[in-house]
């Protein structure tokens, strides 16, 4: 018995999403993104137009005939020959469909056909015939049908089920509906409409208005059970509805809507991410349900919040849409409960003196910031503990680093050694790039058995002309420990940066051995993150 609670997600990312600029896939990718629809639970894959092109028949085909589980849709215009070739690429589909549309507005019908509404009717009848001459499951659309006359559009609708169409969608092509009208015309065809509840009830609705999802809501309400949507809600023009908000609207006012998607939610982001790849079209960050900022926090107030119960200022778990965990972005908006939240998680716990010293400096650093990351932190408490002092034990006093195709990289190293009464040494050494001459060169100066453990290099400008921020960890044995310190620095040029984060790293071995036993714990737990 067919489960009158459940809304059908009907997913045309590959045709109607596809049939927009800048979102062109190949057969491959269409594959791709069809595997992954399956995986999310999707009802129907609406796979392309496959009159369009030989690449949309064969992309359509090749879909139709590996794809299990879920039905595939292929979309046709009402004629003869949309329909045959149509059927050809979806036949091979365990549960295949006929989508066939044409328009009921007069707008369409008289400016574009040059047809009676009668003339269409007829044609529309004859489509959803020819179909079931294929398949039982046929789906019929009257384009256009919010700017229909709705008397004509009832008959339309009486007489495609009539003819035999299971679904019958109801579009919003030019996204001109509003919730209450859209809700109206879906309350006006369930009444006039005497054989409705022989097919379900779809719409599709464009987002020329920013309201897609809310009509769509709004025809739920009014007893629509088929949504037609896509991921990230790509589509002509301004888009269609989008698959994530919708599933999630119905999933998060259960209480309002009662019914139900078999939709898992879980594979949400990732194949909201896997259609960005695919597209090289990323969501905008604060995107509903699947931005980069949707289950991210940077309001102290709210931050606090969320520390205390998840629920204060989220309506949904990130979890549930396939996100580890939301996060605090921490920035000068961010409060110490947060902030010390983080140190936290990162295994650091400081004393009040070290907290307060520690906050001033996050403060300080925030201000002039967007964004503190972690490594941001653990340089701080680094700081923080060491009260600012200068405790550097070494000092780089000039690098001069030469290479090219034919000579073998190599680097001159001065540096300042506080232990020695800060005389300078100088070295000079070979390597496998600036970068690691340099480090041999240093080695040589300082004599440290310390090894480079990790080394990452970003670019933190663009252009060639880019700062390069160079972050590394090295390890060392000290009293049979492994102490382990971590060091960063920024240069206009790569080895200059690489050669300082690794002395800042030898600088913090030697604040740690110094340190004592609590200097050790603190700056371990620093170094042991990165
Ligand atoms: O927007 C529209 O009307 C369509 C139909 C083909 C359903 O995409
Ligand atoms: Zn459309």
């Amino acid at each position: 018995m067919a489960d009158k609670d459940k809304v059908v997600i009907f997913d045309t990312t590959l045709r109607d999403g596809e049939q927009s600029p800048g979102f062109t896939m190949n057969i491959k990718e269409k594959i791709m993104l069809a595997d992954q629809l399956i995986k999310l639970g999707v009802d129907v894959i609406e796979a392309g137009f496959p009159i369009a092109s030989d690449g949309d028949f064969e992309a359509v085909k090749m879909i139709a005939d590996r794809a299990r589980g879920v039905q595939i849709a292929g979309l046709a215009r009402a004629n003869e020959k949309d329909i045959d070739v149509a059927w050809n690429a979806i036949k091979g589909a365990e549960n295949p469909r006929i989508h066939t549309f044409i328009s009921s507005s007069d707008i369409h019908i008289v400016h574009q056909f040059k047809k009676t509404r009668e003339e269409v009717l007829n044609i529309a009848v004859d489509a959803v015939t020819q179909g079931k001459s294929f398949t039982n499951n046929v789906e019929f659309s009257p384009m256009d049908a919010t700017r229909s006359d709705p008397v004509y559009l009832a008959e339309m609708v009486h007489a495609v089920i009539q003819a035999g169409a299971v679904t019958v969608n109801i579009p919003d092509t030019v996204g001109y509906a509003i919730p209450s009208d859209f809700n109206r015309l879906i309350r006006y065809l369930f009444e006039h409409v005497p054989n409705i509840n022989d097919a379900i009830i779809s719409v599709h609705c464009h987002n020329d208005l920013g309201l897609a999802v809310a009509n769509s809501l709004a025809a739920i309400e009014a007893g629509a059970r088929q949504i037609e949507c896509t991921v990230n809600g790509i589509g002509e023009r301004a888009g269609n509805t989008a698959m994530e908000e919708i599933v999630m609207a119905i999933r998060t006012r259960e209480d309002l809507f009662h019914v139900h998607t078999d939709i898992n939610t879980r594979q949400i982001v990732p194949t909201s991410r896997l259609l960005s790849n695919i597209t090289g079209v990323s969501v905008q960050p604060n995107k509903a349900i699947v931005g980069g900022n949707a289950f991210a926090h940077e309001s102290g107030i709210h931050q606090d919040g969320l520390l205390k119960n998840a629920m204060t200022y989220e309506i949904m778990k990130p979890e549930d849409v396939g996100i580890s965990k939301s996060t605090l972005v921490l920035g000068k908006h961010s409060g110490r409960h947060a902030v010390l939240d983080r140190l936290a998680s990162l295994g650091f716990t400081l004393d009040k003196e070290e907290t307060d010293r520690f906050f001033r400096l996050f403060k300080a650093l925030a201000d002039s910031k967007k964004e503190v990351f972690d490594e941001d932190l653990m340089v701080l408490v680094g700081e923080a503990f060491f009260k600012g002092e200068d405790q550097r034990r070494y000092k780089v006093e000039n690098v001069q680093i030469s290479t090219g195709m034919f000579s073998p990289p190599m680097a001159m190293v001065t540096i300042k050694d506080r232990k020695k009464g800060s005389a300078e040494q100088f070295e000079v050494a070979h390597g496998n790039g600036g970068v690691d001459a340099g480090v041999i060169a240093v080695k040589k100066i300082t004599g440290t058995t310390a090894h480079i453990t990790s080394f990452n290099l970003v670019a933190i400008t663009g252009g060639s002309d880019a700062v390069a921020e160079v972050h590394c960890t090295v390890a060392e044995e000290y009293e049979g420990k492994e102490l382990k310190a971590f060091g960063s620095s920024a240069n206009i040029d790569v080895s200059i940066a690489g050669i300082h984060s690794f002395v800042d790293a030898l600088n913090k071995l030697e604040y740690m051995k110094m340190a004592g036993q609590r200097g050790r714990e603190i700056m371990n737990g620093v170094n042991g993150k990165v």
